[in-house]
């Protein structure tokens, strides 16, 4: 018997993922070779990620990238035609301002191919969250280790070890991921924070939640691809290589330059006459 195809994923099947207990796979993608490897690999969900700054555009955090390269990278996204579901993250700066200019920043990324879109913040961002879901556009949270914060965190540091409700508190995260949920999302990242708080969070929303470096007890993960692969040089706790194609790459590379050198490249079989 044959395999049928796969359906493709859409926002309610992510809900009833979690009713069901099913684990959510999410991955980042910037473009369309990669976004087809991913799909390929069954993930429940693309990213086109924020993280395409330190990633792709060798910034040193996620602060400079524009909405319009973040649109760009949508599109290159939705070239892959995946059947993952594909989220588009809303750059800094491009929510905080108003409510319009974040429901009209999404328009642009739903416009781009993304069928959903990202925003990090808790309780500060309930309204932006609130104004983008009533434009029926499904919107994901993003709260704990937000990168787009990282001057007001002091760098890039686990949120929700220490008691309050300051930001980055305990208590704080709580209600967090509380307004979250109640604004509208569909489902939210928690990026960073301890995995038993991770853990209690996930119990409490009747949405998705999930992890990256917040344990074992969300209902979905994600990782970058690069670290996945192993294509950065970075090395951080919450991430894993499940392959060293930096390695590979640069040995490929290598032989090439190696053959080209040496007067062997391209040989008969790779020539015309
Ligand atoms: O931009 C990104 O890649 C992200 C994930 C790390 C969640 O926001």
């Amino acid at each position: 018997m044959q395999n049928s195809p796969r359906k493709a994923v859409t926002v309610p099947a992510l809900l009833d993922m979690k009713r069901h207990g099913e684990k959510i796979a999410m991955i980042t993608a910037y473009d369309a070779t990669f976004a087809a490897i991913v799909d390929a690999a069954g993930v429940d969900v693309i990213l086109v990620g924020d993280s395409v700054a330190t990633v792709i555009q060798g910034e040193s955090n996620t602060l400079p990238v524009s909405m319009e390269e973040m649109a760009y990278h949508v599109r290159l996204v939705k070239k892959a035609s995946p059947k993952a579901l594909i989220v588009g993250d809303l750059p800094f700066g491009s929510y905080q301002v108003n409510v319009a200019q974040a429901v009209e920043n999404s328009v642009r990324l739903v416009k781009a191919g993304a069928q959903a879109v990202k925003l990090e913040g808790g309780t500060t961002v309930a309204h932006a969250i609130r104004a983008i879901a009533d434009a029926d556009i499904p919107v994901m949270g993003h709260i704990g280790l937000t990168p787009q914060s990282v001057h007001r965190m002091g760098g890039h540091k686990i949120q929700g070890r220490n008691e309050g409700f300051e930001a980055g508190g305990r208590q704080r995260l709580l209600e967090d991921a509380h307004a979250v949920e109640q604004a509208g999302a569909f489902a939210v990242v928690m990026e960073g924070i301890p995995a038993p708080l991770a853990a209690e969070i996930t119990e409490k929303l009747s949405i998705p939640t999930i992890g990256i470096g917040a344990g074992v007890h969300c209902d979905g993960q994600v990782l970058v691809l690069h670290d996945i692969l192993g294509l950065s040089e970075r090395e951080l706790t919450f991430t894993k290589k499940f392959a060293d194609l930096r390695s590979t790459s640069i040995a490929a590379c290598s032989d090439y330059v190696a053959e080209v050198r040496a007067g062997s490249w391209p040989d008969e079989a790779h020539s015309f006459r």
